[in-house]
């Protein structure tokens, strides 16, 4: 049995500002022996290949050839030289080892009373880890999911960005990017700035990322391992599903209303594109 890993205050905070709001939480997850160099190293050699993207690191341009370091680290290496200045390791949907997935549930398990009755089951958990030398930068970007950051060394800043501001990113930019048409990374003009709310973690410290909620990362001078902790709902699916059937309605000329914020359901438009994905499915 895993213990409480959310305090009460953070329960509250967590409850004021789901599913909509960011909010800045506690964790105690701090010392789990699974979350520890070694053992993500040993994560790192379980998961397939292709759930992890690693960059080995980047050479400062004016660096002396006698200390270019070893350029072919494999992966359990560039963990163990975390330190290194432009590293980074992504290890994605980490449940698939077993242990990993236990934790995984058991976390987002302690949430479930809060999150249930609001956006319905919790689906299609996923974690991921995020092991970043000093000072790399996650850019612009946002994720179908609902998420929790949790900070387990090091620090980082988070900033977020309103996810209804159809200023800054276009309906057409949400439809495309629910049918693989747009990348998730975002084009970032210096004007957002000033909509932008940074938040601030360090270890023991987590953040609620709302679904689609743009955001950047900025790490601190240390290095820095995050868990990220992620499940979809009938609620973000129905969002997803409803900018889908838009992008048709566009294409047949229509100007559509966007997906209504939470506690809008979308629930017309998402059954509609449901039928609609069917009937092609079927031809
Ligand atoms: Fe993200």
């Amino acid at each position: 049995m895993l213990a409480d890993v959310f305090p009460p205050e953070t329960r509250e905070a967590f409850a004021a500002a789901y599913p909509a709001s960011p909010a800045k939480l506690k964790h105690n997850l701090l010392g789990h022996p699974l979350l520890t160099i070694d053992a993500l190293a040993d994560l790192a050699e379980a998961l397939p290949a292709h759930e992890i993207e690693y960059n080995p690191g980047q050479l400062p341009i004016g660096i002396r050839p006698e200390d270019v370091p070893k350029s072919d680290l494999t992966v359990t290496e560039t963990i163990r030289n975390i330190g290194q200045a432009g590293s980074w390791v992504a290890l994605k949907r980490i449940e698939q080892a077993p242990a990993y997935r236990d934790l995984l549930h058991s976390v987002l398990g302690q949430l479930a009373d809060i999150v249930e009755p609001r956006t319905g089951a919790m689906m299609q958990l996923e974690g991921f880890v995020f092991i970043t030398s000093p000072g790399s930068v996650t850019p612009l970007h946002f994720d179908p999911e609902h998420n929790i950051l949790l900070q387990v060394m090091g620090h980082k800043t988070m900033t977020l960005f309103p996810v209804e501001d159809e200023a800054m990113f276009s309906a057409d930019i949400h439809e495309r990017y629910h049918l693989g048409l747009h990348h998730r990374n975002l084009t970032w003009f210096d004007g957002y700035a000033a909509k932008g709310t940074p938040i601030q973690i360090g270890p023991g410290e987590a953040i609620h990322v709302p679904v689609k909620a743009p955001h950047w990362v900025q790490n601190g001078d240390e290095p820095s391992v995050s868990l990220s902790i992620t499940w979809r709902s009938d609620w973000s699916y129905a969002e997803a599903d409803a900018r889908a059937f838009n992008h048709m309605l566009r294409k047949v000329g229509l100007r559509p209303a966007s997906p209504g914020p939470f506690p809008a359901r979308n629930r017309g438009k998402a059954l509609a594109w449901r039928a609609m994905r069917k009937l092609k499915g079927a031809a």
